[in-house]
């Protein structure tokens, strides 16, 4: 095991000393693009302005026969525009693939210090965190990069939700984590044709009461996961997220499904059409009468200790902690829409 002492050392000679905390961005979504087509890339520059963050995406959903057209369509996207606030990110190719170690050399040469985040597909343990690690460290160093390129792990293998905990905290690089429902539901030989979402089959029955109907309900087919994924990631001080919904024709069924991450504790979720941004950015930021209810109650509790009553509710030191989680994140979110820094308050 590495002792504690070398966890912060950076990996490389030359190489940017690793961050100690995820640096504080608003992420409400993760706006994928397909790089290699010119007239998407063109658009970018007005994206920079409605998403937190845009991701080129590398890996599934290019053609075979794009792969080299979609790294070298990231790295134009890159150098075009100043991203200013927004996150720059790329998905890139799954470890095992053979164009991966042409994204990392490439994509760190050319544009290294535009990059924030890299996504990192399949991770199934901490091997593969190790591997990225150490070869940004080495590709950092070469490039003289000036801060380090952190890694967001999709989970998405059954093994890798097996390994979750040890991936969360493999590295000070570790940004965050995605859930990403498609590939896992294929890994654990779920039996479904969906890119996230609920399954009208996935239900719980009430017990049979003489001649009454039987009520059913359908339940989260992903709860589990995320909440796993969530704790994980919150033990060790990074973001967890919620993936792709891949029906764009339901817009109900993905702002539910946001909801839920959103509740169970998500930073946010990936948008893979424009449709999907507003709903990204209407959930993940605060509701406005829960930030004006939890503004009392740090009103109320100015050192955070004790107990009070706020409209008939007992609100103590634990409910201060989570009344300053939603406004800490209401204050960044007003930070970047002035509507909601009005409707909040502030
Ligand atoms: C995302 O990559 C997924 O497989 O759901
Ligand atoms: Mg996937």
């Amino acid at each position: 095991m590495k002792l504690p002492r070398a966890f912060y050392r950076p990996l490389a000679i030359g190489a940017p000393e690793p961050l100690r905390e995820v640096p504080v961005r608003l992420e409400r979504m993760i706006h994928f693009v397909p790089p290699h087509i010119e007239k998407v890339r063109a658009k970018v520059p007005e994206l920079i302005h409605e998403v937190d963050v845009v991701l080129g995406n590398l890996e599934d959903a290019i053609p075979l026969d794009q792969k080299e057209a979609a790294r070298k369509g990231f790295i134009a996207m890159a150098k075009a525009s100043d991203f200013g606030s927004t996150g720059l990110w790329t998905r890139l190719n799954a470890l095992n693939s053979p164009w991966v170690l042409d994204d990392f050399t490439e994509i760190v040469g050319e544009v290294g210090d535009k990059l924030d985040v890299v996504m990192v597909p399949k991770v199934e343990g901490v091997w593969d965190i190790h591997y990225c690690d150490q070869l940004l460290a080495q590709l950092e160093a070469r490039y003289g990069v000036k801060k380090p390129i952190m890694i967001h792990a999709i989970l998405e293998t059954a093994e890798g939700v097996k390994n979750v905990d040890e991936i969360a905290s493999a590295s000070p690089r570790m940004h965050g984590m995605s859930l990403g429902p498609a590939d896992l539901a294929a890994s654990r030989a779920m039996k479904t044709t969906r890119v996230g979402g609920g399954h009208p089959d996935y239900q719980v029955l009430s017990d049979p009461d003489g001649d009454r109907p039987r009520q059913s309900a359908q339940q989260d087919l992903w709860h589990y996961t995320l909440a796993r994924m969530v704790d994980a990631c919150a033990a060790n001080g990074l973001k967890a997220f919620y993936g792709p919904f891949g029906d764009f024709s339901d817009a109900l069924a993905c702002e539910s499904q946001f909801r839920n991450a959103f509740l169970l504790g998500c930073a946010g979720a990936w948008t893979l059409h424009p449709s999907q941004i507003a709903i990204a950015k209407q959930v993940f930021s605060p509701d406005v009468a829960e930030v004006l209810f939890a503004k009392k109650i740090l009103a109320a509790m100015p050192d955070g200790t004790g107990a009070v009553m706020i409209d008939g509710k007992m609100q103590d030191d634990a409910t201060w902690k989570q009344a300053k989680v939603i406004v800490d994140l209401a204050r960044h979110v007003a930070s970047r829409d002035p509507a909601l820094a009005s409707a909040y308050g502030f």
